[in-house]
């Protein structure tokens, strides 16, 4: 299933998965889309941005506040967008989204976006599976947000558990199905 020449968001936040993400932006770039990607502070500490302007074309943006970088940065991405993806997503900002916290660039992004949003937590398992955060999403998926994984394995910590973000190639599928949805209404 593929879809092409659409305008893809894809947040990233810091976790470990970020790596992947770069897999993720590649299938879609590959496919045809636009996509612009929006780090997190944090992000840029464990996966460069220089690696996802490479893959995308395109600057990537990681602060609201910067000297002659785009005037708005928090709406015109936001307009442009078909789709927000962020990939991976975690507890920090999942709670952020779910409480409508906009402290950085990506959160505020996230409440300027009216289009379909899909999320990809990641994060240790016990963190998963914290009430809060399980409350985080139960608020999520009623606001309409679509949440794609975690799925069960190995995770970086080194246990075995649920918290393993969910393949690069599920996701892609995911937005493809996405897509195909949007275009058909
Ligand atoms: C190496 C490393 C890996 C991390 N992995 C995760 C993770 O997978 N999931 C998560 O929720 N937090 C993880 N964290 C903690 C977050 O980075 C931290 O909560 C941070 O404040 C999140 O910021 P952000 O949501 O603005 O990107 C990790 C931290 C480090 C140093």
């Amino acid at each position: 299933m593929s879809e092409s020449g659409h305008e893809i968001l894809i947040g990233v936040t810091a976790g470990i998965a970020a790596y992947k993400t770069c897999d993720l932006v590649s299938r879609l770039v590959k496919a045809g889309h636009g996509v612009s990607v929006v780090m997190t502070a944090h992000a840029a500490e464990l996966v460069t941005p220089r690696t996802f302007q490479a893959l995308t074309g395109r600057s990537v943006l990681v602060e609201m506040f910067t000297q002659g970088g785009t005037p708005i940065p928090h709406i015109e991405p936001a307009r442009r967008a078909e789709l927000l993806c962020v990939a991976p997503a975690t507890a920090n900002f999942l709670g952020k989204a779910a409480n409508g916290i906009a402290d950085d660039l990506l959160s505020t992004l996230y409440l300027a976006f009216s289009g379909p949003v899909l999320m990809a937590p990641a994060m240790n398992c016990e963190m998963w599976s914290k009430p809060a955060v399980q409350r985080n999403i139960r608020q999520l998926l009623e606001d309409g947000a679509q949440i794609i994984g975690p799925e069960t394995g190995h995770l970086a910590c080194g246990v075995n558990g649920t918290g393993r973000m969910s393949e690069p190639e599920r996701i892609f599928e995911k937005i493809s199905q996405i897509l195909i949805n949007l275009n058909s209404t």
